[in-house]
């Protein structure tokens, strides 16, 4: 089989925040490669510079050295048709209904009308709210917030889906739903998943490669390579492979610092 090409590639990279002169190293020699496809998660303290990662992956915000290749090609801009980002509380306009949040963005891009409605009904469809299409954001759960946020994403028709701990607001038996939510989607759409996460369980459970990275200033300190079957069931979490990647895991990260941090973990 061909190796995969490589969508996202860091190198070196390096982000130093100042504030009233007081320099923040959030981000230290960072570097590596996301085939196109792959899910990729992200685990580390709080605080370690994840969400500073992302936002310099999506083009939000800019390294102060070392560059982010997407295709190749240097980001140096945010890329709406290319990268598309979900957080942790569903960014959604309260007074537009599920259908017209969907439909927003794509109207910004000029999306003729005819395709903005099928892209909107079809991404509804995967990800199971079509009859919460007239409904506006208070009327649904935390949970499903999040699918409407992802449904948007989604119908930006992105290669790659950056999700900054999108599942962090919500209760255990929702956000393993919308684990395996995601996985379906995934395995369905073909994307490039790139996920940010607290949770190491989470992390190792739907990802085909984890990211660890140490405490502040932000290094990747190990890659762990999952290597479960898929498709994923729960009963793998109790296994021993599971169990050993989750402790290799936390070593590298507990292994690295005094422990700052990782109470939020
Ligand atoms: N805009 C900013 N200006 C100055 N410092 C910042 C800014 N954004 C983040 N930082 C600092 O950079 C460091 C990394 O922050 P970041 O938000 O990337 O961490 P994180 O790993 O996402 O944490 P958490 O897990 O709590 O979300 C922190 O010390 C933070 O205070
Ligand atoms: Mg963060």
């Amino acid at each position: 089989m061909m190796p995969k090409p490589i969508v996202i590639e860091t190198r070196h990279l390096r982000k130093v925040y100042a504030v009233n002169r007081q320099p923040t190293v959030a981000l230290d020699d960072v570097s590596f490669e996301i085939p196109e496809g792959s899910f990729v998660s992200l685990v580390g303290p709080s605080g370690c510079g994840k969400s500073t990662l992302l936002q310099i992956l999506a083009g939000l915000v800019s390294s102060t050295t070392g560059e982010v290749l997407v295709d190749g090609e240097p980001v140096t801009e945010p890329m709406p048709g290319k990268i598309t980002i979900v957080f942790q509380d569903s960014t959604l306009l309260p007074w537009k209904t599920v259908t017209e949040n969907i439909l927003f963005p794509l109207e910004i891009q000029g999306v003729p009308a005819a395709e903005r409605a099928a892209r909107a009904t079809e991404m509804l469809a995967l990800v199971g709210l079509t009859d919460f299409r007239d409904r506006h954001p208070h009327e649904l759960s935390g949970g499903m917030r999040q699918r409407v946020s992802i449904a948007r994403g989604l119908a930006q028709h992105p290669r790659i889906m950056l999700m900054d701990e999108p599942f962090g607001a919500l209760d255990e038996q929702t956000r393993l739903k919308m684990g395996h939510e995601l996985l379906r989607i995934w395995e369905a759409t073909g994307k490039t998943i790139f996920l940010i996460t607290h949770s190491l369980t989470e992390a190792l459970f739907l990802s085909d490669v984890v990211l660890v990275m140490s405490h502040r200033p932000g290094r990747i300190v190990g890659v762990i390579n999952a290597g479960l079957p898929r498709p994923r069931t729960y009963d793998m979490v109790g296994s021993p492979e599971f169990g050993a990647a989750r402790n290799e895991m936390w070593h590298l990260i507990s292994a690295d610092e005094t422990g700052e941090g990782l109470a939020e973990l």
